[in-house]
């Protein structure tokens, strides 16, 4: 019994002591889980008369001591908080910091005006492989190798033999006739495009474009004018003229080139539009029979037009920018200046 009350004494005194929880906690391993616990389990080595009365005296020192406990380490843990919100007060009057939001890249945003545009006019977006072959790239359209029109595209080859990244998005032509052949097509590919190209202020080493490409049996150059006035008259304002040259492409004939007034100037001519009051928007043309059959499509029934334009070089037409390079110099001041 006497033991019970010096341990008694000597744990009261020991907790009063403790100044923090980690303290409190040594406390209680020291003596709820080991002394007291030793000193409860000791009644069965008592002699049975002395028992009842030792047993109850060690339960309640048990108890004493577990309520004591517990109403220290609830007071510490007051203590603390009062603590914290006095050393780390929180000023809920300070106005806080405008939520920065992103916003779309300015080829991001004009690829999606264009995509609208010609959904409306029930072109579909299908998208093929910035890896391509070099088949699929140059043979298939028209270019065996060695054809002299390769020379038009700057290539990237890698080192696996056969294997480019794709130089404009027309190999998407094959890729999409093959599949869909013999249904009608009305589709539009966009994508990343990549020349083997020296940087400077007119030609970067990427680009976008964005392809078009319908077939159908009795498809005709009044459809690709149609479609290509009704695009620029969306895409750049209802007053819109627009020029069609004859040119040369591998895989369309006849080949065309289409040129639209200039935005600036209307045909006056200024520095944008080179003095000529022009702009050139895109190439097209009709598909070239052998390009039509590559991809699955008898020419003497099925014909089909094509086109294919720079998105950079639309974006710097629509804002009179003058250095391709602005777009992927990730120079927030120029990209800050398109969209909300
Ligand atoms: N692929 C051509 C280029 O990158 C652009 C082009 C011209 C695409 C005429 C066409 C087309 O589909 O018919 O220069």
């Amino acid at each position: 019994m006497s033991t019970l009350a010096s341990l008694e004494e000597r744990a009261l005194a020991d907790l009063h002591d403790c100044t923090d929880e980690a303290a409190l906690r040594v406390w209680k391993t020291r003596y709820l889980n080991d002394e007291v616990e030793q000193a409860v389990k000791k009644v069965s080595t008592l002699p049975p008369a002395e028992r009842p009365a030792y047993g109850k005296q060690a339960n309640e020192l048990k108890k004493k001591l577990t309520a004591e406990y517990e109403s220290a380490i609830a007071a510490e843990k007051e203590r603390a908080l009062a603590r914290s919100l006095a050393s780390e007060a929180l000023d809920v009057t300070l106005p806080s910091r405008p939520a920065r939001r992103g916003r779309l890249h300015v080829s991001t945003q004009t690829l999606r005006s264009i995509y609208a545009i010609f959904a409306d006019m029930g072109f579909q977006i299908y998208r093929s492989s910035e890896v391509e072959d070099d088949e699929t790239n140059f043979g298939l359209l028209n270019m065996p190798e060695h054809h002299p029109a390769r020379d038009m595209w700057d290539t990237f080859y890698t080192t696996k033999p056969g294997v480019l990244l794709r130089t404009h998005t027309s190999p998407g032509q094959i890729h999409v006739m093959r599949e869909l052949c013999p249904r009608p097509i009305r589709v539009i590919l966009p994508g990343m495009c990549y020349r083997y190209e020296a940087i400077t202020t007119r030609s970067e080493i990427m680009f976008h474009q964005v392809e078009g490409l319908a077939i159908g049996e009795r498809v005709t150059m009044a459809d690709l004018k149609g479609a290509l006035i009704a695009f620029a008259r969306r895409m750049f304002g209802d007053e819109r003229t627009v020029r069609i040259r004859s040119s040369y492409f591998p895989f369309t004939e006849p080949s065309i080139e289409v040129d639209m007034d200039c935005i600036v100037c209307a045909g006056a001519g200024c520095s944008l539009c080179k003095r000529s009051g022009w702009l050139e928007i895109l190439g097209a043309g009709m598909v070239h029979p052998v390009v039509l059959r590559n991809g699955g499509y008898d020419p003497a029934r099925y014909s089909g037009f094509a086109f294919g334009m720079g998105v950079e070089r639309t974006v710097m037409m629509t804002y009179a920018i003058d250095d391709i390079r602005q777009f992927w110099a990730n120079d927030l001041r120029f990209l800050r200046q398109f969209g909300t």
